[in-house]
């Protein structure tokens, strides 16, 4: 190697260092993990979070679920998203914020987006989880305390008085029946609440109190009146438990009344009309209390 060419390779180094180019790989930055962490992350799992995405260069934002008025839910690791985030948000807890920067052959490419994404952009999305669920995730239920004395357990059709609080993950409160001094009131097994909350209020002793994690396929679903595909958390406390419906109420029929009423109430043939065939969903039974 002569001088010229040793001289070459100099000025390259140096112009390689000066400028670095982008990152081999993504980074993350887990700049605030919760104490307690039951679940991670992990492929094919579904998150609900919320983000802000900027440009690494100059850190303007280009994107952001506040901007969008809620936050983003997304499958993670099926090439939904970016391959970047894919893999950025593996293994992320609930209520951990993290950054992730991700350079653009796992962003964009040198292509970018339709005026949004430049091209050979790198980009930093700080995120916070918010929800983990997967479609097999079943109702979570966690018996706080339980009295000694436990004669019996509810069962559907039992017509219960209970206390509930409700929050998200995040522990912010979507609705509180514990705050009125009255409990609410329901019959178990007639769809008149949540699914999950009819599965979490099953088999529960009068005095018993739980915890109760609902995935949103057990809730409300996509859309609803708290955040759409929202994770809940139940606190219960069963009250009162009566077989069927109890003395002091009575059923208002909605729309005609079916005639002859007997054979229309006695659904399955026996001749016999127990509350069960009464407060079934088949008919659009209205049960309102009455104070005689
Ligand atoms: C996004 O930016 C807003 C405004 O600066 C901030 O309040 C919020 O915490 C940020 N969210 C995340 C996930 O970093
Ligand atoms: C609801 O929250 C209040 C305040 O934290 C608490 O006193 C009450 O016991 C909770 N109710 C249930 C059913 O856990």
């Amino acid at each position: 190697m002569d001088l010229n060419q040793f001289l070459e390779l100099f000025l390259f180094v140096l112009v390689v260092n000066c400028n670095p180019g982008p990152l081999a790989d993504i980074v993350v930055d887990r700049y605030e993990i919760p104490k307690v962490c039951s679940r991670e992350v992990q492929t094919e799992d579904f998150i609900r979070y919320h983000f802000n995405g900027s440009f690494y260069e100059d850190g303007k934002k280009f994107d952001s679920s506040y901007d969008r008025g809620k936050a983003f839910v997304s499958q993670v690791g099926l090439g939904r998203l970016i391959t970047g985030m894919d893999r950025g948000l593996l293994g992320m807890c609930v209520n951990e914020r993290r950054r992730i920067t991700v350079p653009p052959h796992l962003g964009y490419g040198s292509v970018g987006t339709g005026g949004l994404i430049p091209p050979d952009a790198t980009l930093v999305y700080d995120v916070l989880l918010l929800d983990i669920w997967n479609a097999e995730d079943k109702v979570e239920i966690r018996t706080i305390s339980k009295p000694a004395i436990c004669k019996r357990t509810t069962v559907a059709s039992d017509f219960i008085r209970y206390h509930y609080n409700g929050t998200l993950l995040s522990g912010e409160a979507f609705d509180s029946r514990d705050q009125l001094d009255s409990p609410s009131v329901t019959t178990l097994g007639a769809s008149k609440v949540i699914m999950g909350l009819e599965e979490g209020l099953k088999g529960m002793c009068v005095g018993e109190r739980r915890e109760v994690v609902i995935p949103p396929h057990w809730a409300h679903g996509e859309d609803g009146g708290v955040p759409g595909s929202a994770v809940l958390l139940f606190e219960l406390e069963l009250m009162q438990l009566q077989k069927g419906v109890p003395e002091g109420f009575m059923f208002v029929w909605l729309g005609d009344i079916p005639d002859p009423l007997f054979n229309a109430l006695d659904l399955n043939g026996d001749k016999r009309v127990p509350l069960e065939e009464v407060s079934s969903k088949a008919w659009s039974v209205l049960t309102i209390a009455v104070s005689f």
